[in-house]
Protein backbone atom coordinates (compact mmCIF):
# COMPACT_ATOMS: atom_id res chain seq x y z
CA UNK A 1 0.00 0.00 0.00
CA UNK A 2 2.20 2.74 -1.54
CA UNK A 3 0.69 6.01 0.29
CA UNK A 4 -1.40 6.44 3.31
CA UNK A 5 -4.91 7.11 1.83
CA UNK A 6 -4.41 3.42 0.20
CA UNK A 7 -4.02 2.38 3.88
CA UNK A 8 -6.61 4.25 5.07
CA UNK A 9 -9.31 3.36 1.62
CA UNK A 10 -7.31 -0.71 2.04
CA UNK A 11 -6.57 -0.53 -1.66
CA UNK A 12 -3.26 -1.78 -3.21
CA UNK A 13 -3.22 0.02 -6.17
CA UNK A 14 -3.18 3.70 -5.82
CA UNK A 15 -6.40 4.43 -8.85
CA UNK A 16 -9.62 5.78 -8.34
CA UNK A 17 -11.95 4.89 -11.26
CA UNK A 18 -14.78 7.05 -12.49
CA UNK A 19 -17.12 5.06 -14.70
CA UNK A 20 -21.02 4.51 -15.58
CA UNK A 21 -20.40 0.50 -15.71
CA UNK A 22 -21.04 -1.23 -12.41
CA UNK A 23 -18.54 -3.89 -14.08
CA UNK A 24 -15.81 -1.54 -14.86
CA UNK A 25 -16.02 -0.28 -11.04
CA UNK A 26 -16.02 -4.13 -10.24
CA UNK A 27 -12.85 -4.93 -12.14
CA UNK A 28 -11.02 -1.97 -10.61
CA UNK A 29 -11.67 -2.74 -7.16
CA UNK A 30 -10.90 -6.19 -7.53
CA UNK A 31 -7.81 -5.13 -9.40
CA UNK A 32 -6.44 -3.32 -6.05
CA UNK A 33 -8.13 0.11 -6.81
CA UNK A 34 -11.30 1.62 -6.53
CA UNK A 35 -13.55 1.71 -8.64
CA UNK A 36 -16.50 4.82 -8.60
CA UNK A 37 -20.22 3.99 -9.86
CA UNK A 38 -21.42 7.20 -11.66
CA UNK A 39 -24.61 8.37 -10.43
CA UNK A 40 -25.38 11.03 -13.05
CA UNK A 41 -28.67 10.12 -15.41
CA UNK A 42 -28.82 6.88 -13.55
CA UNK A 43 -32.96 6.57 -11.96
CA UNK A 44 -33.14 5.38 -8.67
CA UNK A 45 -33.65 2.11 -9.92
CA UNK A 46 -31.31 1.94 -12.84
CA UNK A 47 -28.51 2.91 -9.75
CA UNK A 48 -29.87 -0.20 -7.17
CA UNK A 49 -29.25 -2.35 -10.44
CA UNK A 50 -25.68 -0.80 -10.52
CA UNK A 51 -24.69 -0.87 -7.10
CA UNK A 52 -26.75 -4.73 -7.18
CA UNK A 53 -24.04 -5.86 -9.73
CA UNK A 54 -21.19 -4.43 -7.97
CA UNK A 55 -21.99 -6.38 -4.65
CA UNK A 56 -22.38 -9.62 -6.51
CA UNK A 57 -18.96 -9.18 -8.29
CA UNK A 58 -17.15 -7.57 -4.80
CA UNK A 59 -15.98 -9.69 -2.12
CA UNK A 60 -15.81 -6.78 0.43
CA UNK A 61 -13.27 -4.81 -1.93
CA UNK A 62 -13.61 -0.85 -1.80
CA UNK A 63 -15.94 0.95 -4.14
CA UNK A 64 -17.48 4.73 -4.57
CA UNK A 65 -20.52 6.24 -5.63
CA UNK A 66 -19.91 9.91 -7.57
CA UNK A 67 -22.94 12.26 -7.19
CA UNK A 68 -23.50 15.67 -8.90
CA UNK A 69 -24.49 18.03 -6.57
CA UNK A 70 -24.29 21.36 -7.69
CA UNK A 71 -23.40 23.75 -4.88
CA UNK A 72 -25.22 26.94 -7.43
CA UNK A 73 -26.72 27.59 -10.68
CA UNK A 74 -25.77 31.27 -12.83
CA UNK A 75 -28.72 32.85 -13.59
CA UNK A 76 -29.14 34.48 -17.07
CA UNK A 77 -28.04 38.21 -14.97
CA UNK A 78 -25.56 35.97 -13.90
CA UNK A 79 -26.63 35.71 -10.70
CA UNK A 80 -25.65 32.46 -8.56
CA UNK A 81 -28.96 30.67 -7.07
CA UNK A 82 -28.28 27.89 -4.63
CA UNK A 83 -28.73 24.28 -6.31
CA UNK A 84 -31.23 23.40 -3.37
CA UNK A 85 -33.15 26.34 -3.82
CA UNK A 86 -33.14 26.47 -7.76
CA UNK A 87 -36.12 27.62 -9.78
CA UNK A 88 -38.17 26.11 -11.61
CA UNK A 89 -37.57 24.56 -14.56
CA UNK A 90 -40.72 26.22 -15.97
CA UNK A 91 -39.76 29.34 -14.55
CA UNK A 92 -36.33 29.43 -16.29
CA UNK A 93 -37.62 28.13 -19.90
CA UNK A 94 -39.64 31.83 -20.16
CA UNK A 95 -36.39 33.30 -19.83
CA UNK A 96 -34.85 31.43 -23.46
CA UNK A 97 -33.74 34.04 -25.63
CA UNK A 98 -35.43 33.77 -29.23
CA UNK A 99 -32.44 34.57 -31.07
CA UNK A 100 -30.58 30.99 -29.57
CA UNK A 101 -33.71 28.77 -30.15
CA UNK A 102 -33.98 30.24 -33.52
CA UNK A 103 -30.18 29.48 -34.29
CA UNK A 104 -31.09 25.86 -32.55
CA UNK A 105 -33.90 25.64 -35.29
CA UNK A 106 -31.49 26.53 -38.09
CA UNK A 107 -28.80 24.25 -37.07
CA UNK A 108 -31.12 21.12 -36.71
CA UNK A 109 -32.46 21.86 -40.29
CA UNK A 110 -29.21 22.58 -41.68
CA UNK A 111 -28.14 19.03 -40.72
CA UNK A 112 -31.31 17.06 -42.06
CA UNK A 113 -31.91 16.49 -38.26
CA UNK A 114 -36.02 15.20 -38.45
CA UNK A 115 -38.29 16.80 -35.61
CA UNK A 116 -39.46 14.26 -32.89
CA UNK A 117 -42.78 12.14 -33.51
CA UNK A 118 -45.81 13.60 -32.07
CA UNK A 119 -46.64 12.86 -28.58
CA UNK A 120 -42.92 12.10 -27.79
CA UNK A 121 -42.01 13.61 -24.15
CA UNK A 122 -38.67 14.69 -23.55
CA UNK A 123 -36.56 13.80 -20.38
CA UNK A 124 -35.01 17.16 -19.39
CA UNK A 125 -31.29 16.80 -18.09
CA UNK A 126 -31.52 19.32 -15.85
CA UNK A 127 -34.07 17.79 -13.91
CA UNK A 128 -30.90 15.33 -12.82
CA UNK A 129 -28.62 18.15 -11.24
CA UNK A 130 -31.01 18.86 -8.72
CA UNK A 131 -30.47 18.64 -5.21
CA UNK A 132 -33.37 16.15 -3.84
CA UNK A 133 -32.15 14.06 -7.18
CA UNK A 134 -28.65 13.72 -5.80
CA UNK A 135 -29.79 13.37 -2.09
CA UNK A 136 -31.62 10.15 -3.40
CA UNK A 137 -28.78 8.75 -5.08
CA UNK A 138 -26.47 9.73 -1.82
CA UNK A 139 -29.31 7.59 0.32
CA UNK A 140 -29.55 4.76 -2.21
CA UNK A 141 -25.70 4.40 -2.35
CA UNK A 142 -25.53 5.29 1.83
CA UNK A 143 -27.61 1.80 2.03
CA UNK A 144 -24.89 -0.60 0.10
CA UNK A 145 -21.85 0.47 2.03
CA UNK A 146 -19.67 2.35 -0.04
CA UNK A 147 -16.14 3.43 1.02
CA UNK A 148 -16.44 6.77 -0.77
CA UNK A 149 -18.96 9.52 -1.82
CA UNK A 150 -17.65 11.80 -3.88
CA UNK A 151 -19.40 15.34 -5.59
CA UNK A 152 -18.41 16.41 -9.05
CA UNK A 153 -19.41 20.26 -8.59
CA UNK A 154 -18.78 22.12 -5.40
CA UNK A 155 -18.67 21.07 -1.23
CA UNK A 156 -21.55 18.38 -0.86
CA UNK A 157 -24.00 20.25 2.18
CA UNK A 158 -22.96 20.25 5.60
CA UNK A 159 -25.63 17.30 6.19
CA UNK A 160 -24.50 15.13 3.52
CA UNK A 161 -21.05 14.97 4.59
CA UNK A 162 -22.04 14.52 8.34
CA UNK A 163 -23.89 11.25 7.55
CA UNK A 164 -21.35 10.09 5.27
CA UNK A 165 -19.08 10.01 8.48
CA UNK A 166 -21.44 9.09 10.66
CA UNK A 167 -21.45 5.82 8.81
CA UNK A 168 -17.48 5.82 8.06
CA UNK A 169 -18.14 6.62 4.89
CA UNK A 170 -14.96 9.23 2.84
CA UNK A 171 -16.40 12.41 1.47
CA UNK A 172 -14.28 13.19 -2.32
CA UNK A 173 -14.70 16.62 -4.44
CA UNK A 174 -13.26 17.54 -7.14
CA UNK A 175 -11.79 20.85 -8.11
CA UNK A 176 -9.83 22.84 -10.22
CA UNK A 177 -8.00 25.68 -8.14
CA UNK A 178 -6.44 25.38 -5.04
CA UNK A 179 -9.11 28.34 -3.72
CA UNK A 180 -11.97 25.67 -4.05
CA UNK A 181 -9.25 22.93 -2.58
CA UNK A 182 -9.34 24.89 0.45
CA UNK A 183 -13.07 25.55 0.50
CA UNK A 184 -13.42 21.81 0.37
CA UNK A 185 -11.32 21.10 3.43
CA UNK A 186 -12.83 23.82 5.66
CA UNK A 187 -16.70 21.98 4.18
CA UNK A 188 -15.04 18.51 6.00
CA UNK A 189 -14.17 17.09 3.00
CA UNK A 190 -11.47 14.35 3.45
CA UNK A 191 -9.93 13.70 -0.35
CA UNK A 192 -9.74 16.42 -2.85
CA UNK A 193 -9.69 15.31 -5.87
CA UNK A 194 -7.43 17.95 -8.02
CA UNK A 195 -8.45 17.87 -11.68
CA UNK A 196 -6.10 19.38 -14.45
CA UNK A 197 -7.71 21.27 -17.82
CA UNK A 198 -6.65 17.75 -19.43
CA UNK A 199 -10.00 16.23 -17.86
CA UNK A 200 -12.88 14.96 -19.99
CA UNK A 201 -16.27 16.74 -18.57
CA UNK A 202 -16.54 19.93 -16.47
CA UNK A 203 -12.80 21.02 -16.22
CA UNK A 204 -11.15 24.05 -15.31
CA UNK A 205 -8.11 25.48 -17.09
CA UNK A 206 -5.03 24.78 -14.77
CA UNK A 207 -3.42 21.91 -16.35
CA UNK A 208 -2.68 18.87 -13.88
CA UNK A 209 1.48 19.16 -14.02
CA UNK A 210 0.29 22.97 -11.81
CA UNK A 211 -2.67 22.26 -10.25
CA UNK A 212 -1.49 18.66 -8.40
CA UNK A 213 1.49 20.59 -6.71
CA UNK A 214 -0.59 23.37 -6.05
CA UNK A 215 -3.20 21.76 -4.09
CA UNK A 216 -0.81 19.49 -2.21
CA UNK A 217 0.50 22.71 -0.80
CA UNK A 218 -2.53 24.56 -0.11
CA UNK A 219 -4.25 21.84 1.84
CA UNK A 220 -1.95 20.39 3.97
CA UNK A 221 -2.14 16.82 5.29
CA UNK A 222 -5.71 16.54 3.44
CA UNK A 223 -5.26 13.89 0.58
CA UNK A 224 -5.03 15.22 -3.03
CA UNK A 225 -5.57 12.70 -5.42
CA UNK A 226 -4.63 14.03 -9.18
CA UNK A 227 -6.91 13.48 -12.27
CA UNK A 228 -6.71 14.93 -15.44
CA UNK A 229 -4.85 13.59 -18.64
CA UNK A 230 -4.32 10.13 -16.66
CA UNK A 231 -4.21 6.50 -18.33
CA UNK A 232 -0.99 4.78 -17.82
CA UNK A 233 1.08 3.42 -15.31
CA UNK A 234 4.20 5.92 -15.73
CA UNK A 235 1.28 9.07 -15.46
CA UNK A 236 0.20 7.46 -12.24
CA UNK A 237 4.21 7.48 -10.95
CA UNK A 238 4.45 10.86 -12.36
CA UNK A 239 0.95 12.04 -9.95
CA UNK A 240 2.72 10.29 -6.82
CA UNK A 241 5.64 12.37 -7.94
CA UNK A 242 3.53 15.81 -7.43
CA UNK A 243 2.67 14.91 -4.21
CA UNK A 244 -0.99 13.09 -5.09
CA UNK A 245 -1.75 9.94 -2.75
CA UNK A 246 -3.69 8.17 -5.60
CA UNK A 247 -4.98 9.14 -9.27
CA UNK A 248 -8.73 9.57 -10.32
CA UNK A 249 -9.26 8.38 -14.06
CA UNK A 250 -12.41 8.92 -15.96
CA UNK A 251 -12.20 8.94 -19.64
CA UNK A 252 -9.89 5.60 -19.82
CA UNK A 253 -13.22 3.40 -18.84
CA UNK A 254 -14.87 5.39 -22.00
CA UNK A 255 -13.22 2.52 -24.43
CA UNK A 256 -13.93 -0.28 -22.28
CA UNK A 257 -16.57 -2.93 -23.09
CA UNK A 258 -18.05 -2.70 -19.72
CA UNK A 259 -17.46 1.03 -19.95
CA UNK A 260 -21.06 1.71 -21.10
CA UNK A 261 -21.33 4.36 -23.47
CA UNK A 262 -23.08 4.99 -27.00
CA UNK A 263 -21.47 3.04 -29.84
CA UNK A 264 -21.42 5.60 -31.48
CA UNK A 265 -19.35 8.01 -29.28
CA UNK A 266 -16.81 5.11 -28.73
CA UNK A 267 -16.53 5.16 -32.52
CA UNK A 268 -15.28 8.69 -32.29
CA UNK A 269 -13.61 7.97 -29.64
CA UNK A 270 -11.17 5.59 -31.10
CA UNK A 271 -10.55 7.86 -33.75
CA UNK A 272 -9.32 11.05 -31.96
CA UNK A 273 -6.17 12.41 -31.10
CA UNK A 274 -5.52 14.31 -27.96
CA UNK A 275 -5.70 18.32 -29.84
CA UNK A 276 -8.95 17.02 -31.07
CA UNK A 277 -11.09 18.20 -27.96
CA UNK A 278 -11.95 21.60 -26.83
CA UNK A 279 -13.39 23.08 -23.75
CA UNK A 280 -16.59 24.34 -24.42
CA UNK A 281 -19.72 25.24 -22.70
CA UNK A 282 -21.83 23.68 -25.83
CA UNK A 283 -23.49 21.04 -23.20
CA UNK A 284 -24.11 22.26 -20.52
CA UNK A 285 -23.47 25.90 -20.28
CA UNK A 286 -20.43 25.28 -17.83
CA UNK A 287 -17.13 24.57 -19.51
CA UNK A 288 -16.04 21.01 -20.03
CA UNK A 289 -14.10 19.17 -21.98
CA UNK A 290 -15.32 17.25 -24.78
CA UNK A 291 -14.31 16.26 -29.01
CA UNK A 292 -14.49 18.78 -31.24
CA UNK A 293 -17.98 18.38 -33.35
CA UNK A 294 -20.04 20.15 -35.90
CA UNK A 295 -22.43 21.17 -32.00
CA UNK A 296 -19.09 22.56 -30.72
CA UNK A 297 -18.27 23.93 -33.85
CA UNK A 298 -21.70 25.87 -34.49
CA UNK A 299 -21.33 27.10 -30.73
CA UNK A 300 -18.25 28.07 -30.70
CA UNK A 301 -18.59 30.33 -34.13
CA UNK A 302 -18.75 34.33 -33.22
CA UNK A 303 -21.25 34.80 -35.76
CA UNK A 304 -23.17 32.79 -33.44
CA UNK A 305 -24.87 33.21 -29.85
CA UNK A 306 -23.00 32.30 -26.95
CA UNK A 307 -23.97 29.22 -24.75
CA UNK A 308 -26.35 30.21 -21.91
CA UNK A 309 -25.29 29.46 -18.77
CA UNK A 310 -26.06 26.20 -16.78
CA UNK A 311 -29.19 25.38 -16.36
CA UNK A 312 -30.30 27.26 -19.00
CA UNK A 313 -28.15 25.84 -22.01
CA UNK A 314 -29.65 22.43 -20.78
CA UNK A 315 -33.30 23.68 -21.25
CA UNK A 316 -32.82 24.99 -24.75
CA UNK A 317 -30.60 21.73 -26.25
CA UNK A 318 -33.03 19.49 -24.75
CA UNK A 319 -35.11 18.51 -27.14
CA UNK A 320 -32.16 19.08 -29.50
CA UNK A 321 -30.08 16.43 -28.08
CA UNK A 322 -32.96 13.94 -28.14
CA UNK A 323 -33.32 14.39 -31.75
CA UNK A 324 -29.78 14.22 -32.68
CA UNK A 325 -29.46 11.20 -30.83
CA UNK A 326 -32.50 9.62 -32.62
CA UNK A 327 -31.14 11.00 -36.10
CA UNK A 328 -27.49 9.18 -35.31
CA UNK A 329 -29.14 6.20 -34.17
CA UNK A 330 -31.45 5.98 -37.29
CA UNK A 331 -28.59 7.04 -40.13
CA UNK A 332 -25.25 6.43 -38.29
CA UNK A 333 -24.78 10.52 -38.79
CA UNK A 334 -22.72 11.73 -35.32
CA UNK A 335 -21.75 14.66 -36.98
CA UNK A 336 -23.54 16.61 -33.90
CA UNK A 337 -23.50 13.90 -30.96
CA UNK A 338 -21.62 15.85 -28.73
CA UNK A 339 -18.92 13.03 -26.76
CA UNK A 340 -17.34 14.47 -23.44
CA UNK A 341 -13.69 13.16 -22.86
CA UNK A 342 -10.31 14.46 -22.03
CA UNK A 343 -7.18 15.24 -24.15
CA UNK A 344 -5.98 11.30 -23.17
CA UNK A 345 -8.40 10.19 -26.03
CA UNK A 346 -5.18 9.97 -28.03
CA UNK A 347 -4.06 6.94 -26.04
CA UNK A 348 -7.76 5.26 -26.55
CA UNK A 349 -7.23 3.55 -29.64
CA UNK A 350 -9.60 0.63 -28.99
CA UNK A 351 -12.15 -0.95 -26.99
CA UNK A 352 -10.48 -3.37 -24.49
CA UNK A 353 -11.67 -5.31 -21.49
CA UNK A 354 -11.69 -3.15 -17.99
CA UNK A 355 -9.75 -6.28 -16.42
CA UNK A 356 -6.77 -6.21 -19.35
CA UNK A 357 -6.51 -2.58 -19.29
CA UNK A 358 -5.74 -1.98 -15.09
CA UNK A 359 -3.68 -5.12 -15.35
CA UNK A 360 -1.20 -3.39 -18.04
CA UNK A 361 -1.45 -0.07 -15.87
CA UNK A 362 -0.33 -2.17 -13.12
CA UNK A 363 2.82 -3.60 -14.57
CA UNK A 364 3.87 0.00 -16.15
CA UNK A 365 3.63 1.11 -12.69
CA UNK A 366 5.64 -1.32 -11.20
CA UNK A 367 8.05 -1.12 -13.86
CA UNK A 368 8.49 2.65 -13.92
CA UNK A 369 8.87 2.48 -10.11
CA UNK A 370 11.65 0.02 -10.75
CA UNK A 371 12.94 2.05 -13.32
CA UNK A 372 13.26 5.22 -11.12
CA UNK A 373 15.10 3.49 -8.36
CA UNK A 374 17.59 2.51 -10.84
CA UNK A 375 17.70 6.64 -11.55
CA UNK A 376 18.25 7.75 -7.93
C1 LIG B 1 -17.95 11.40 -20.09
C2 LIG B 1 -17.51 12.00 -18.77
C3 LIG B 1 -18.48 12.26 -17.81
C4 LIG B 1 -18.10 12.77 -16.57
N1 LIG B 1 -19.05 12.96 -15.62
C5 LIG B 1 -18.68 13.25 -14.36
C6 LIG B 1 -19.61 13.22 -13.29
O1 LIG B 1 -20.81 12.96 -13.49
N2 LIG B 1 -19.15 13.43 -12.04
C7 LIG B 1 -17.81 13.68 -11.79
O2 LIG B 1 -17.43 13.82 -10.62
N3 LIG B 1 -16.92 13.73 -12.77
C8 LIG B 1 -17.31 13.50 -14.04
N4 LIG B 1 -16.37 13.47 -15.03
C9 LIG B 1 -14.96 13.77 -14.71
C10 LIG B 1 -14.27 12.50 -14.19
O3 LIG B 1 -14.74 12.16 -12.89
C11 LIG B 1 -12.77 12.66 -14.06
O4 LIG B 1 -12.45 13.68 -13.14
C12 LIG B 1 -12.07 12.99 -15.38
O5 LIG B 1 -12.55 12.16 -16.39
C13 LIG B 1 -10.57 12.78 -15.19
O6 LIG B 1 -9.82 13.16 -16.29
P1 LIG B 1 -9.61 12.19 -17.57
O7 LIG B 1 -10.89 12.35 -18.34
O8 LIG B 1 -8.45 12.79 -18.25
O9 LIG B 1 -9.38 10.83 -17.06
C14 LIG B 1 -16.73 13.02 -16.29
C15 LIG B 1 -15.77 12.75 -17.27
C16 LIG B 1 -16.14 12.24 -18.50
C17 LIG B 1 -15.09 11.94 -19.51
Amino acid sequence: MPTQLCRDLKISFPMMAFTRGPDAVAEVSLAGGIGIQAAIGFSPDDLKRALDRIATRLDGQPWGLDVVMPSGFSTPDGDKTSGGGMAAASDYRKMLPKEHIEFLDNLLVQYGVPALPPGTTVQNAMAEWTDAVSRKQVAIGLEYGPAVIANALGTPPADVVEECHRRGVKVAALVGTAEHARRHVAGGVDIVVAQGTEAGGHTGEIASMVLVPEVVDAIGSTPVVAAGGIACGRQVVAALALGAQAVWTGSMWLTTFEGQIDAAVTSKLIKAGSSDTIRSKAITGKYARQLRTKWTEAWENPANPNPLPMPMQFLLTAEAVERIHRHAKETGNVDLVAAPVGQIVGRLNEIRPAAEVIAEMKREYYATLAALRGIG
